[in-house]
């Protein structure tokens, strides 16, 4: 298993790159299913996530492609609507291929996702919203199988909970619904709106998509389109805190700073300096330990979840106590004892962390658990004084291109070992 060596102590400079973002690839990959004609998506990360799903629609039966740096996607046919267990338990967002692989074939079977790091998270929002729109669903022996001879029909969804990943397959399954669906409680993430302006592009009929609540009307057939995703916002997050911590000046590029504004806002009244450098472009610049400053995860455009273990890492160095309350996911503060390793104060209750910062951190061996909790401790590496060694960074695999390469670039003192060359 590969780790990163890590010697702190380099404040980054220069610059660091985003690339696509990957949670707006993947429902991007699966929405392919949904016409028999090809489509080609630009800026895919090349991320083990992306694999996985890659995998998922060749499964189903769908080619797919790469031609100079994009993603071509034909499912012509889809003889096999189904997402096998051995592929869904590595990655939860399997679960975005039920809604298309329904509403093109009218059947799926797709395995639920098991337990994960960060909590349950279950998917009976999915299955409900797709109820609502007429399919037939049963669960049993760990898979969901859902039946739509007739093809799906619009309707109202109410989600109880913001869900993104379950407003995303609802609505590619209403896409190819008759008649309206109305859907409430919507997630308003960027990736979001990204996805609906593909399906748009492929035909789709859409409003409201990046509010709480998105009207489709269903038509009978999408077709081929072209589309650039848009960039990743939990990489640029990461990158503007990694700049931020290890007290460098970088100007982190092709990204959307409107993406960031909830952390950007938050690294201001710590004391980094942020501005815009160019309509895509971040410079951030820390000379200082930040001033305790308090977050709250919430859905967007609040404080995103997938950047609260990055932030803590910063937190930890802070002049004063700050508390980070994380209200999306119930298990999500597994960086803190590996942050604990490397010499933080922070103290666990419930939903809420108490970090007291700290003068420095110490290099020391620490254990990644889940995506962004190894971005935590790459970042808290930075800054540590003497080397740090992060171990499982499979993890980190899954959602970030290359970055010990981009860090690398920016002046980090960071190289990916094997195990054996410890
Ligand atoms: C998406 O996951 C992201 N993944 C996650 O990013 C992100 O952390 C999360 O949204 C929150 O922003 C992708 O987009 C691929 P949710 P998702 O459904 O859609 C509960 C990363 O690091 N819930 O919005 O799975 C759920 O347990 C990943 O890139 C149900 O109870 O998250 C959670 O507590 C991690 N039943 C809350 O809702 C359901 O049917 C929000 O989850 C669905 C969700």
């Amino acid at each position: 298993m590969d780790k990163f060596r890590i010697v702190g102590g380099t404040p980054l400079s220069g610059q660091l790159a985003v690339s696509g973002s990957k949670n707006s690839a993947l429902p991007a990959l699966a929405a392919c299913l949904l016409t028999d004609e090809p489509v080609v998506l630009r800026r895919v990360p090349n991320v083990k996530d992306i694999s996985t799903m890659r995998e998922l629609l060749e499964y189903a039966g769908a080619r797919v492609r790469d031609e100079e740096g994009r993603v071509r996607v034909h499912a012509k046919t889809l003889d096999r609507p189904e997402a096998p267990y051995e592929v869904v338990k590595t990655m939860r967002a399997s679960s975005l291929v039920l809604g298309p692989l329904v509403a093109r074939t009218g059947r799926a079977r797709v395995s639920m996702p098991g337990g994960c790091a960060i909590g349950a998270r279950p998917i009976n929002f999915h299955v409900s919203a797709l109820e609502q729109l007429g399919a037939r669903i049963e669960q049993a022996h760990g898979y969901v199988e859902a039946q739509a001879p007739e093809g799906l029909r619009g309707g109202p969804i109410h989600f109880d909970r913001i869900t993104v990943t379950g407003t995303e397959d609802v609505l590619m399954a209403a896409v190819l619904a008759r008649g309206e669906t109305v859907i409430r409680n919507a997630a308003r993430e960027p990736e979001v709106k990204d996805l609906a302006d593909l399906l748009t592009a492929m035909g789709a009929k859409i409003q409201g998509a990046g509010t709480s609540i998105i009207r489709v009307q269903g038509v009978e057939r999408l077709h081929g389109a072209e589309h650039t995703i848009i960039p990743d916002r939990i990489e640029a997050g990461t990158f503007l805190l990694a700049a931020a911590i290890s007290g460098g000046d970088v100007t982190v590029t092709e990204c959307c700073p409107e993406h960031v504004a909830a952390l950007t806002t938050k690294m201001e009244l710590a004391g980094a300096e942020v501005d815009l450098a160019a309509t895509d472009a971040l410079r951030v610049r820390c000379a200082r330990r930040p001033k305790p400053i308090d977050v709250t995860t919430e859905e967007y455009p609040g404080f995103a979840t997938d950047l609260q273990a990055q932030y803590m890492a910063w937190m930890t160095l802070a002049e004063g106590i700050s508390f980070v309350t994380e209200t999306i996911f119930e298990n999500r503060f597994m960086h803190a004892p590996e942050l604990a390793r490397m010499g933080a104060s922070i103290r666990i209750e419930g939903r809420q962390a108490i970090i007291a910062g700290r003068e420095q951190l110490l290099g020391a061996q620490v254990l990644a658990s889940d995506l962004r909790a190894s971005a935590s401790l790459v970042l808290a590496a930075l800054v540590a004084r003497g080397e740090s060694v992060i171990d499982r960074v499979y993890h980190m695999d899954r959602g970030y291109e290359r970055i010990e390469e981009k860090l690398a670039a920016a002046g980090a003192n960071i190289e990916r070992v094997q195990a054996r060359d410890l």
